[in-house]
């Protein structure tokens, strides 16, 4: 793999990445536990001493973590794993004032930090630091939380083009409708799916539909260093935003905002609310990509728009369920971009090379 930045020039990068298993496990240290990952929504920790447990990515990441609300109703992402021989340290969700490990009965306070353990008089140096259990970074944007397992790239260099952009919609307030959020699986890579969603040239052949309602022809690309943006125009008498004077999309007919945040998350805005889309690996040819439906303006989210976006969804995955047997082929290695039409998933392929090959971490 090696990635040529102008994409004039440029190939894709190898079908490697797509069908080796040695490439596969070797993402899990050089690029997911790198970046940034929703965890859970501010609301689903809203009482105090509340601890929920999460594990991250199951069956790829499977980091036993845990979210707690603490007594100053301060919110951790601590690891859920029992800093004596290793239990697994919460099962449930749900309310307590301590932790206690089911093993030999280690007890922590809800913001990780030991408290007590049995039998224990004797031994030397102890506790330490090393007792208390790990706490990883968490951070709340609009209600949503996130967290990264190794975070030696900040935070804002992933969210802070999407923040600065959509600065103006109250996303906090958005609610999270349950009815109109689902998991699909894809028989696919993870990266074929980001791939496709990463550009709009498919949408005459493959969405019908959709390409009634968007303007193709001023269908654009957008590239910050860990996001992109395609900006989806509508036609006369779709819904559009309503934007804020002053603002440099305001005089533009807004139907939707595609923001990308390496390496696997999409917020799609529409001016109903949002659509998050967690794409989650499981095996080289296998995801979960998890819909959550975040409503703003019921009044303009109808069944219209839910059946449009699992519509879209359906006729993605056969595209991609697609792709993957064709990317198994002896005779396909790669192929080369667009340069006008293919430039976000020249930026992801760029930004896979930059963590994956050389392991940059100067940023
Ligand atoms: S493993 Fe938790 S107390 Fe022993
Ligand atoms: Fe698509």
């Amino acid at each position: 793999m090696e990635m040529n930045q102008d994409i004039r020039f440029a190939s894709t990068l190898n079908t490697s990445l797509y069908k080796d298993f040695e490439h596969f496990e070797n993402l899990k240290e050089r690029i997911f536990a790198r970046t940034w990952h929703w965890i859970a929504d501010a609301q689903q920790l809203a009482l105090e001493n509340q601890v929920i447990p999460v594990q991250l990515y199951p069956g790829f990441l499977n980091e036993p973590l845990l979210l707690t609300n603490d007594t100053k109703g301060i919110l951790h992402c601590l690891s859920n794993v029992c800093t004596h021989r290793g239990n697994l340290l919460v099962k449930q969700p749900g309310v307590c004032n301590s932790l206690v490990c089911s093993y030999h009965g280690r007890k922590f306070s809800l913001d990780g930090k030991f408290q007590f353990m049995p039998e224990f008089k004797k031994a030397e140096n102890f506790p330490t630091e090393q007792d208390n259990l790990t706490e990883l970074p968490l951070k709340n944007w609009n209600n949503l939380l996130f967290t990264a397992l190794k975070a030696d790239i900040p935070f804002e260099h992933f969210f802070q083009d999407m923040q600065q952009r959509l600065s103006w919609l109250p996303i906090a307030e958005f609610r999270f409708e349950p009815l109109y959020s689902q998991d699909y699986l894809v028989n696919a890579n993870w990266a074929l799916y980001c791939d496709n969603y990463l550009e709009g040239f498919h949408i005459p052949y493959v969405h019908p539909s959709l390409n009634q309602a968007i303007d193709y022809n001023t269908y654009s690309t957008e590239l910050f260093p860990y996001s992109s943006l395609q900006l989806g125009l509508g036609k006369d008498g779709e819904h559009l935003f309503q934007i804020p004077e002053g603002h440099k999309d305001a005089d533009k007919k807004v139907a939707a905002y595609y923001f990308w945040i390496f390496p696997n998350m999409m917020f799609n805005f529409y001016p109903w609310g949002c659509s998050v889309n967690i794409v989650k690996p499981i095996k080289q040819d296998l995801t979960r990509v998890s819909f959550r439906t975040y409503i703003w303006k019921p009044e303009l989210f109808d069944s219209k728009a839910a059946s449009m976006l699992e519509k879209v969804e359906r006729e993605d995955e056969n595209i991609v369920e697609q792709v993957q047997q064709g990317v198994q082929s002896r005779f396909y290695k790669s192929g080369r971009f667009s340069p006008d039409r293919e430039q976000g998933v020249h930026h992801f392929h760029c930004l896979i090379d930059k963590l994956f090959n050389r392991n940059d971490e100067n940023e």
